[in-house]
């Protein structure tokens, strides 16, 4: 199941959620900034182990004071226009985010925001696409998946790409 949330992704009920990083992996602002608020220092403390990540991967480590029990940590390309390689990396951001939730083993239920649509630059409705098209492939190997939307403008556009493929 595909879900569409509007709100903070903190605040999710769900086994693990997606953090949009950058390649130090040693928060930020936006929805990383928000991850490390409320996770508390020692979600940092457990970055630095990890040695930074690629554009296009990810990573995990424990959720520490968030409800979710554990953070994934992808980090999305900056848009440059298009032309640079960014929708496969994009596309990259979400399969690995995925893979390594699956690889976990205990992850069920996974909400993810709308990674590089931010900061970096990313245009909505083109993030949306990809976002959704990944989200279709590995919707029968997890109960829930929460595409989780910050404002009300990007909640409408998952809701109308998903009723486009349904
Ligand atoms: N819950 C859900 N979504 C959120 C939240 C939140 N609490 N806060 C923001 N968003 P961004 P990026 C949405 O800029 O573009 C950081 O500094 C936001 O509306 O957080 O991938 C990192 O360290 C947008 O739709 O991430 C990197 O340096 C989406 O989350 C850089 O920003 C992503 O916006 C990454 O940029």
């Amino acid at each position: 199941m595909i879900e569409v949330v509007q709100g903070d992704i903190t605040s999710l009920q769900v086994d693990a959620i997606v953090n949009a990083a950058n390649n130090s992996l040693l928060g930020g602002g936006g929805v990383d900034g928000a991850i490390h608020h409320a996770a508390g220092p020692e979600l940092l403390e457990a970055c630095r182990l990890l040695n930074g990540c690629d554009t296009g991967d990810a990573k995990i480590t424990l959720g520490f004071n968030l409800p979710a029990r554990y953070v994934i940590h992808t980090v999305g390309p900056i848009w440059h226009g298009g032309e640079q390689g960014e929708p496969a990396l994009l596309e990259s951001c979400y399969r690995r985010s995925f893979d390594v939730a699956l690889e976990q083993g205990d992850i069920r239920s996974i909400a993810v925001p709308g990674i590089s649509t931010g900061v970096y630059g990313y245009p909505g409705d083109q993030a949306v696409a990809i976002a959704v098209r990944v989200m279709r492939i590995y919707e029968p190997k997890f109960e829930r998946i929460v595409a989780c939307a910050f404002s009300q403008e990007d909640a409408a556009r998952y809701r109308q790409v998903l009723e486009k493929i349904l």
